[in-house]
């Protein structure tokens, strides 16, 4: 297989997750040779990582004619996301878009179109749902597909935040116009629909939700402000918010291939204001012989559940987690790996699938399902604003 190190990346966008990628991307070798972004954030961003070549005023066509970029990392906001994948699949780059897709189905269907259009001799695609590549996620997906937890009865979760709890706290995702018609559902609920969907090998059929915005009014500061951090309380004006705060979603998934899985019912609590939860993407899948539950706090763990039996807590790089996840983990058991880790992993399974000429399984999420999380979103809302069930 060719090394890594010989592919070469260019990343667009500086604020909170673009740096996420090159660090994931320069701790496997591969040469990061290009960055797009604010003309001054790009320079110290390149600085920073000693990145060549560097294109300011978000010029990202610039850096799709540079011939020493084989693979973009698009991790710009939400509503540029498809142009932006576009012209890239054009220029023949292959990409790694963050999630969500795009900003509607309609536009995200341009995306599923032309990469199909460009076939296997085309650029790979790959959409950020990295979760998938936590060791525990694989691990809890391989006890699914060997039937170890039996017919599997029900799946439950949250995904916790409480980066937006206060009225004055401002991102550009509250805005709908900027981040796509859900947030809290959009923004954070999709990671976990598509690691629900991930571990049980089965698409979702039917939604039903209920949404909610606890503050209706925010007040925000002039100017922007990158993600995570703290706005200046002197410069605050009021707004009102056309964003869900919080949401509780029913999922009715259907088949897997491998049979355990078979119209399964799911229910998750979303809300980016739950005071003290920082990042808590909790899932359990219970099934007729026993069940397993897994918190992204505590991502080197999963406890294993039983009627007849003591209850385990398997630790991950320890016995209990099987050889399918050997490949996904770099660390010994005891030395923690996260969320950056995860990063890692997903990038790793990105380019190896490239420098291999497409020969390694695609566990990644493609276009087609980014695709469907958007359209998941879209019926998520005709749901909550109906009060019924919405069929996909
Ligand atoms: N996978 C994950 O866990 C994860 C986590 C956080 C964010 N994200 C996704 O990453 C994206 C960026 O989020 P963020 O939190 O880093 O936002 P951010 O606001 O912190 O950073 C966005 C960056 O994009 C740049 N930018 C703005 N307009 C641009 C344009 N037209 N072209 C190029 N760059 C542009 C900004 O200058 C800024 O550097 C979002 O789509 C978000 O959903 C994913």
């Amino acid at each position: 297989m060719t090394p890594l190190h010989t592919l070469r990346a260019g990343v667009i966008g500086t604020g909170f997750i673009g740096p996420v990628h090159i660090e994931a991307l320069k701790r496997l070798g591969v040469q990061v040779t290009a960055i797009c972004g604010s003309t001054q954030s790009a320079r110290s961003t390149a600085e920073r990582w000693g990145i060549p070549e560097v294109y300011g005023d978000h010029d990202y066509a610039a850096l799709y004619r540079s011939p020493n970029v084989d693979v973009v990392h698009i991790t710009s906001p939400n509503k540029v996301h498809v142009e932006q994948c576009l012209a890239a699949l054009k220029a023949g780059k292959h990409v790694v878009c963050e999630k969500p897709l795009g900003m509607t189905s309609r536009e995200t269907r341009r995306v599923v179109a032309a990469v199909n259009r460009a076939g296997a001799a085309g650029p790979v695609f790959a959409v950020n749902y990295m979760c998938r590549f936590f060791p525990a996620v694989l691990q809890m997906r391989a006890m699914v597909q060997r039937g170890d937890l039996g017919q599997i009865i029900h799946v439950q979760g949250q995904f916790f935040q409480d980066w937006l709890l206060k009225d004055t706290d401002y991102n550009w995702r509250i805005l709908a116009s900027e981040g796509g018609a859900l947030r809290a559902v959009g923004d954070i609920g999709t990671h976990w629909i598509d690691a629900a969907s991930f571990i049980l090998g089965a698409k979702v059929e039917a939604v039903f939700a209920h949404l909610e915005t606890f503050h209706r009014t925010r007040r925000r500061p002039r100017g922007e402000v990158k993600t995570f951090t703290q706005a200046d309380p002197t410069t605050l004006v009021p707004y009102s918010v056309d964003t869900e705060d919080f949401g509780s979603v029913l999922l009715r998934f259907g088949s897997s291939a491998h049979g355990h899985v078979n119209g399964v019912h799911a229910n998750a609590s979303i809300s980016q204001v739950a005071a003290g939860w920082k990042c808590s993407l909790a899932l359990g899948i219970y099934g007729t012989k026993g069940s397993v539950r897994w918190d992204l706090q505590q991502p080197n763990e999963i406890l294993v559940g039983r009627r007849d039996e003591p209850n385990q807590i398997l630790q991950r790089g320890t016995a209990g987690f099987s050889e399918d996840v050997a490949g996904f983990t770099d660390y010994p058991g005891g030395h923690a790996e996260g969320f950056p880790d995860s990063h890692k992993m997903q990038y790793r399974a990105v380019y190896q699938h490239i420098a291999s000429g497409r020969q390694t399984p695609v566990l990644f999420a493609t276009a087609q399902d980014g695709h469907q999380e958007v359209q998941l979103c879209e019926a998520l809302l005709k749901s909550s604003t109906a009060g019924r069930w919405v069929k996909l």
